[in-house]
């Protein structure tokens, strides 16, 4: 990987003033892949992508973008750029309908949004049959296509997701790794953080083994999904 689309390399940082969460930790994604992360609880995965995304302050290594330093760069100043982070928790406007959902996360666009408010129907049609209902009376999955679909207006080049499966049945996580297997054929990098470790990394062009903040396993799904050592920590056998 010479010069990955994105990449968070040697993170080392943590919240406010406190320990250090990330532990030297190195996350990156090529155009158009898919690049899953996985670990125990608490490893740091959402610390990660929160880091990534400039939520949090860096006391060492850096975020790259296109191979450009984002240094202390805002959230807002990377969705400009091409970020699109969907976080683990409250990541919709419950009491606003699907359709204003979709019109909030194009906030910084002033150009017509109507086109990709139509793509966003097209990759999940149930949302344009659902579009002036409030989100919160949408079931869990279909609040997930919202939150997606939400992070997809500002036509980010890389999209990140933090546990998008979280709470949903098998069948509704098989449908929405076909959906955003979809959005990475299109050209846009997913990033994506996933309890669903076997499944996950079956998509995964790269998948990362988080523990502790630091990087316990890097390769592709297939190796990860082959390795010994993670079958036997991380998947169960
Ligand atoms: N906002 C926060 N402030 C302080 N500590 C936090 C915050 N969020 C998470 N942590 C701590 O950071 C560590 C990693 O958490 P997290 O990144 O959420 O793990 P994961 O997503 O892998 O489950 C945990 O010890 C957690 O308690
Ligand atoms: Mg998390």
């Amino acid at each position: 990987m010479s010069q990955p689309f994105l990449i968070g390399e040697a993170m080392t940082g943590g919240y406010g003033g406190g320990a250090d969460i990330l532990h030297g930790c190195t996350i990156a994604v090529e155009r158009g892949e898919i690049a899953v992360i996985v670990g125990p609880n608490g490893a740091g995965k959402s610390t990660a992508m929160k880091a990534l995304f400039g939520m949090l302050d860096l006391r060492a290594g850096e975020v790259r973008l296109d191979g450009v330093s984002l240094g202390a760069t805002s959230p807002q100043e990377r969705v400009a750029r091409g970020m699109g982070f969907v976080p683990q928790t409250h990541n919709i406007f419950t009491s606003m309908s699907v359709e204003e959902n979709l019109e909030m996360g194009a906030f910084l666009r002033r150009d017509d949004i109507a086109r990709t408010i139509a793509q966003v129907y097209e990759l999940f049609p149930i949302l344009g049959d659902k579009r002036h209902q409030p989100a919160g009376e949408l079931s869990g999955g279909q609040r997930q296509q919202v939150a997606v679909g939400r992070a997809l207006m500002t036509q980010p080049r890389v999209l990140m997701l933090d546990e998008p499966t979280a709470g949903v049945s098998p069948i509704v996580m098989d449908e929405l790794f076909d959906r955003i297997i979809e959005v990475a054929r299109t050209g846009i990098s997913i990033l994506m953080v996933e309890q669903n470790a076997r499944q996950a990394l079956e998509i995964a062009d790269r998948g990362y083994v988080l523990v502790q903040g630091a990087n316990a396993h890097t390769g592709t799904g297939a190796e990860l999904l082959a390795d010994p050592d993670v079958r036997r920590s991380f998947l169960g056998g």
